[in-house]
């Protein structure tokens, strides 16, 4: 489960104006690349003249962004000026239009990132900086047999698809049939078509999995849902020795739980956990610095890696923080790794904090006493809690 990131302003196709163009309008060909029929699903669309059924992204001066579906008889109109669909179709990608209102428009392709934050959705979407660190740190490779779950709007499973490419397999389970239309729709809206290493099931991951795939079959899996720790044993049972299990949970406490649970299985080895957070820059001549808004929070990530059935994983040598794990179930201060303060070290902040008042009231230096620190005589000690080597 993931949070509902920011969008940018991209207008949805539903929001623009199309009128038919008058019958004497030169109508371009729609072109079929040789790549697209050679089984490369979307590398054609993604190069060349733009055509007719192609998605476009435009960007005016403001830097709005508005997505077109061009085709033969389309009408963009907006505050930024109109233009007839026609006048794009045949033009390179980075044609700049200049409107009867002289207004320029910029042309391009979206990136599959553009594609992903303004396609139509039903559940919320992986954000794309964290699909690519699923991606890299779940090592989805060329040819790999990988199963996600939930499918969700399709976002995720576009770049796993990617990734794996035509002689892969994405297995992706989704419960709700809903759903599941929806990232069918955006999937092949994006490929131009069914991807051939694409399945989707819809059911329960739990229910699903087994009979979709053989026992130790699968090389990656990656879990976006609610609850994952509820199918760590058909994930056990899935993956091959070594694959990665990655799992994206939007909370601290599914993070825990999820950590946790998959620990008390002893089929994984001991877990990695982060989260990465992007921070955009406005450079212009001599103002450069980080942009005032930032996306502050998406998801968590996990990974794993399954043992080799029957073996158990190596006794951690660096064992858990003494209380990490309260017997009574009480909250200590050491069970959420604060480190304990020494009687001694508060006896000394409380000798530092009287100095610093008398001298506060006397404006006399205080006489350097035996808790002073060395090399600063006449300065008073600061609180104790401050200085690093006693921290
Ligand atoms: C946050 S969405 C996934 C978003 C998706 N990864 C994307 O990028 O568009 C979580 C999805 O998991 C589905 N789900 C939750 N538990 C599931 C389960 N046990 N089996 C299958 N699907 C599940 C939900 O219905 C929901 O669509």
């Amino acid at each position: 489960m993931t949070s509902e990131p920011d969008l940018q302003p991209t207008a949805p196709d539903g929001d623009l104006e199309t009128a038919t163009v008058p019958e004497d309008a030169a109508l371009p060909e729609t072109t079929t690349d040789p790549e697209d029929a050679a089984g490369l699903p979307g590398a054609g669309r993604r190069r060349g003249p733009l055509r007719a059924g192609e998605r476009v992204q435009l960007t005016d001066s403001k830097g709005r962004l508005y997505t077109v579906l061009l085709t033969v008889d389309g009408y963009f109109q907006s505050q930024r000026g109109s233009f007839r669909h026609t006048e794009l179709i045949g033009r390179p990608e980075g044609t700049v239009l200049t409107t009867a209102t002289g207004h320029e428009l910029l042309a391009l392709r979206p990136l599959l990132s553009d594609y992903v934050l303004s396609m139509p959705r039903g559940a919320a979407v992986v954000y794309p900086k964290d699909a690519g660190q699923i991606v890299q740190m779940g090592d989805i490779f060329p040819g790999a047999t990988v199963v996600e779950a939930g499918v969700g709007s399709g976002a995720l499973s576009m770049s796993l698809l990617s990734a794996v490419g035509e002689r892969g397999h994405l297995i992706s389970v989704e419960r709700r049939e809903d759903f599941a239309d929806i990232a069918i729709g955006n999937v092949e809206s994006w490929f131009g078509g069914p991807h051939p290493a694409w399945e989707v099931r819809t059911g329960d991951l739990a229910d699903v999995l087994p009979d979709a795939v053989e026992p130790g079959s699968v090389d990656r899996m990656v879990l976006d849902m609610l609850a994952p720790w509820e199918n760590l044993a058909v994930a056990a049972d899935a993956l091959t020795p070594g694959g990665v299990l990655t799992a994206y949970v939007a909370t601290t406490t599914q993070l825990s739980r999820f950590v946790e649970d998959l620990r008390a299985t002893e089929q994984f080895t001991e877990p990695q956990a982060w989260e990465s957070m992007v921070r955009t820059w406005h450079v212009q001549g001599l103002a450069v610095r980080p942009d005032h808004r930032m996306i502050g929070h998406t998801g968590f990530l996990v990974t794993t890696r399954r043992l080799a059935p029957g073996h158990v994983p190596p006794q951690r040598t660096r064992r858990p923080a003494k209380g990490a794990y309260p017997a009574d179930g009480e909250w200590s201060p050491v069970d959420v790794g604060e480190r304990a303060v020494s009687d001694k070290k508060i006896r000394r902040v409380r000798r530092d904090i009287h100095r610093r008042a008398e001298m506060e009231q006397t404006g006399m230096a205080s006489q350097p006493g035996p808790t002073a620190q060395p090399g600063s005589p006449s300065q008073p000690s600061q609180p104790s809690a401050a200085t690093p080597d006693e921290a």
